[in-house]
């Protein structure tokens, strides 16, 4: 078990001081190119240290390898328009902006048109564009262009308290004298089977990194502000302070499963995480991948090739026999005992104006839902 970033080192490339005015070409960034591009600055993404070039970009869409062998299952890409990519020339700089501000520049490399239905059935398994990350695949610009980049400015943080760098988590983890730790992904507010994996998973850890993907979601989600709310009042009742670390996780989410599954265990190593939790049907979406299909990707590698531990936890919930939290391992009960629920059906429910039962989701993780929506309905 080791701490090390993948591939061996954290990239930095954050260069604030970097004079740009000599640089006449732009290229105009969406919101998922930006985070990926804050991302990478940081060295979250590390090895990588730029937008893919093609030869990674085949070998990660074809194999789950960058072109030197290292295992990465997801696609960075610098999707651009065609007309705006026609004027770039190899070897250029050009800066990276949003709505006129300069976030970081790129060195061009290989300008591209990726076959996009190739990528959707390899990294998503499936061409549906009824698949929001296959969606957006496909709604996004038609040539890529890769390259090194340059991170010169950082975006305004919803959550300041709660954001941290590789750097700074490792630290923090560090000083907290936690040797193993456990990396919990989220795009939900914490549910009784979130939290019942996570202490589980506690048990056997020195501490909890709790990491919510506050990223680009799809527009059905639950927002980041109400859910960092809900953890926030979670956290307060029903952890044990010393042992666990709330912190933001800036990606966007693709909702790619298996392979977004390994993706978010390399990353979390890259935090200083040396366990990642993988439970039911992580980062998936309606019916597109099997429950266990993202736990079932980890097995394709040499663990050391991932170096971070998936902790693999079946599918949880509250039975009514065992008065608890339990898994077909460990309950014997019938599916009548078993309160079942899922983040869909809750945000159906509350959107209803149900209240979803506290054996599904803490009362305090409810109230502050159903206030959220009710205020976010209202503006
Ligand atoms: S995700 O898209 O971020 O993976 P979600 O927030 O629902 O979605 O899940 C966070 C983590 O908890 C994932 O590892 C997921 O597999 C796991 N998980 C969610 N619900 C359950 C459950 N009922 N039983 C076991 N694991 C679960």
């Amino acid at each position: 078990m080791s701490l090390q970033p993948h591939g061996g080192k954290l990239v930095d490339v954050y260069y604030p001081e970097t004079d740009v005015t000599a640089l006449l070409k732009e290229i105009e960034i969406d919101a998922i190119a930006l985070s990926d591009l804050e991302l990478i600055g940081i060295g979250a993404y590390s090895p990588i240290e730029g937008f893919l070039n093609k030869k990674d970009y085949e070998t990660v869409v074809e194999n789950m390898r960058l072109a030197s062998g290292l295992v990465w299952s997801i696609p960075i890409t610098l999707p651009v328009d065609p007309a705006v990519a026609q004027t770039l020339v190899k070897g250029e700089e050009v800066k990276l902006v949003q709505d006129g501000a300069v976030y970081g520049t790129l060195t061009v490399g290989d300008i591209y048109e990726p076959d996009k239905e190739r990528e959707a059935k390899a990294v998503y398994g499936t061409e549906d564009k009824a698949h929001p990350g296959v969606a957006k695949l496909f709604e996004r610009p038609s040539i890529y262009v890769g390259g090194a980049v340059k991170l010169i400015k950082k975006t305004e943080k919803p959550f300041p308290a709660y954001t941290f760098e590789p750097k700074e988590t490792r630290h923090i983890f560090k000083e907290k004298g936690w040797k193993t730790i456990v990396g919990f992904q989220t795009r939900n507010p914490v549910h009784r089977a979130h939290e019942y994996i996570q202490k589980v998973a506690l048990e056997i850890v020195d501490g909890l990194f709790l990491n919510p993907l506050v990223g680009e979601t799809k527009s059905d989600d639950i927002s980041a502000a109400i859910r960092m709310e809900s953890y926030e009042v979670l956290l307060e009742k029903y952890y044990p302070q010393e042992r666990v670390q709330l912190g933001v996780f800036l990606a966007a989410m693709r909702y790619a499963g298996p392979r977004e599954a390994v993706f978010h265990a390399l990353v979390r190593k890259n935090y200083g995480c040396t366990h990642f939790i993988v439970g039911r049907d992580h980062a998936g979406v309606g019916n597109y991948y099997g429950t266990y299909d993202a736990q079932k990707l980890f097995d394709v590698f040499e663990p050391e090739e991932i170096g971070i531990t998936p902790l693999k936890f079946e599918h949880s919930f509250y039975c009514t026999e065992c008065e608890g939290m339990a898994t077909t391992k460990t309950c014997p009960h019938g599916s009548e005992a078993r309160v079942i629920l899922s983040g869909t059906k809750v945000r159906e429910m509350l959107r209803a104006g149900e209240i979803p039962p506290s054996t599904f989701s803490r009362k305090e993780v409810i109230d502050v839902l159903i206030r959220g929506l009710r205020e976010e309905a209202t503006v």
